[in-house]
């Protein structure tokens, strides 16, 4: 029997391609909410409109009645959680979103849940299950001893805060619950900001790439049509109660990570061709990239993954890193009309984020600023 998907935050980068490769490899409906915030975009899933089996609606995870109305109509099967608030650069700047998203947002989607399972039969109780998505980053960076050290971000903090929650879903109330917690991925339909179509983007147009502190922290990064694999498998087989991590386990420093961007791009154009370059007077792409301050806190590396998604769902990831940096590297070639587009949106004017220099959220800023609040914050 088919399957009804639930996908929370179906219009980011990991939901777009999800979506995508739900109605590619699978019978399923597949119904959609996101709210479309700054990452999220309708052009994301546009293609996948005359799709009978998609449909979409815009809620806010956080918004427990609109939820519970969609929920109930489209009766799932299965729960994809994957609606977040991401960059730790912005939660460093703006944390109280991160808390009312990422917390907020998986209480919802678990309580609700929990109210419409009331109303299921046996047959579409037994085929239910929620998966949580989350990030490597939510257990904090490794120590001394290999040891995670726990959050060290707000947006960090918030996604091992919102894994508790499901978590104890599950344990209090037996929601057929699980954690997936991805490594760094990359692919199409990424927000602009993030690392790899910021290096193409910049270097395209003969500008500076910053570099974090001294480019030594590692990272394992992964395609995300992997991940999209995998989130199926932990969907149907995933073990309740479980927190699978899933990455290629192998990890590369920030640094050599550009460096292997801007190879890849020099494959596909050239820096002795873009007049851009020309004109800022460079002649390879590697002159651009250019030490910055380091983030706060910046996690230096994570554990390595721990191979219970490999054992229990038998899940392997697929492709290369060159093929995938590769690939993405093409497909933002081919697609600098969607960025442009996504990003005035956003209204990002591709300023430097996550140095934890404003005083204040900007929702503090707005009440300071009106009469009624005109006093200091601490007295
Ligand atoms: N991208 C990665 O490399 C990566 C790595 C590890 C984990 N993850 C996890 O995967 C999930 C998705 O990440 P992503 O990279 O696709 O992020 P993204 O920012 O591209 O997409 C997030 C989506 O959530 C939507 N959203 C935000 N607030 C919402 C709200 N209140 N209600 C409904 N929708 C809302 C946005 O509109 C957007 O479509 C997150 O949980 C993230 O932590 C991503």
């Amino acid at each position: 029997m088919s399957e009804t998907y639930f996908v929370t935050g179906g219009a980011g980068f990991v939901g777009a391609n999800f979506v995508r490769y739900l109605l590619k490899n699978t019978a399923a409906k597949v119904v959609v909410v996101d709210k479309l915030v700054r990452s999220g975009s309708w052009e994301n899933l546009a293609a996948c409109e005359s799709d009978s089996r998609f449909s979409f609606f815009e809620v806010d995870t956080a918004d427990g009645r609109g939820l519970r109305a969609i929920l109930r109509t489209a009766k799932p099967t299965k729960v994809v959680h994957l609606a977040g608030e991401t960059s730790v650069d912005r939660s460093i700047d703006e944390a109280r979103i991160f808390m009312k998203t990422n917390v907020g947002g998986a209480f919802e989607v678990a309580q609700q849940c929990r109210q419409i399972l009331a109303g299921y039969d046996d047959d579409r109780l037994s085929r239910f299950s929620l998966v949580h998505v989350s990030s490597l980053r939510a257990a904090g960076p490794v120590g001394e001893n290999g040891e995670p050290l726990g959050p060290t971000s707000p947006a960090a903090a918030s996604a091992l805060a919102a894994e508790s929650i499901v978590l104890s879903y599950h344990r209090t109330y037996g929601l057929p619950y699980l954690v997936v917690r991805a490594s760094n991925l990359m692919g199409p339909w990424q927000f602009p900001e993030k690392l790899l179509p910021l290096v193409v983007a910049r270097a395209l147009q003969g500008a500076s790439i910053p570099l974090y502190g001294d480019g030594t922290p590692r990272r394992d990064w992964m395609a995300v049509d992997d991940f999209c694999s995998g989130l199926l498998a932990a969907s149907k087989r995933g073990r309740y109660g479980a927190v699978y991590e899933m990455g290629r386990g192998e990890t590369t420093t920030n640094h050599e990570l550009v460096a292997r961007i801007l190879a890849a791009l020099e494959v596909e154009r050239p820096a002795a061709k873009n007049p851009a370059m020309q004109s800022a007077g460079y002649s390879e792409y590697a002159q651009l990239v250019t030490p910055v301050d380091d983030r706060p806190a910046h996690d230096r590396a994570y554990r390595p993954v721990s191979p219970a998604a490999r054992d229990d769902l038998g899940w392997r990831p697929q492709k290369s890193l060159e093929d995938s940096i590769a690939k993405t590297v093409r497909w933002v070639l081919q697609n600098e009309a969607w960025a442009t587009e996504i990003v005035e949106r956003a209204g990002w004017q591709g300023e430097r984020l996550g140095l934890g220099l404003a005083p204040m959220d900007s929702e503090k800023r707005v009440a300071a600023g009106s009469p009624a609040s005109n006093r200091p914050l601490i007295p």
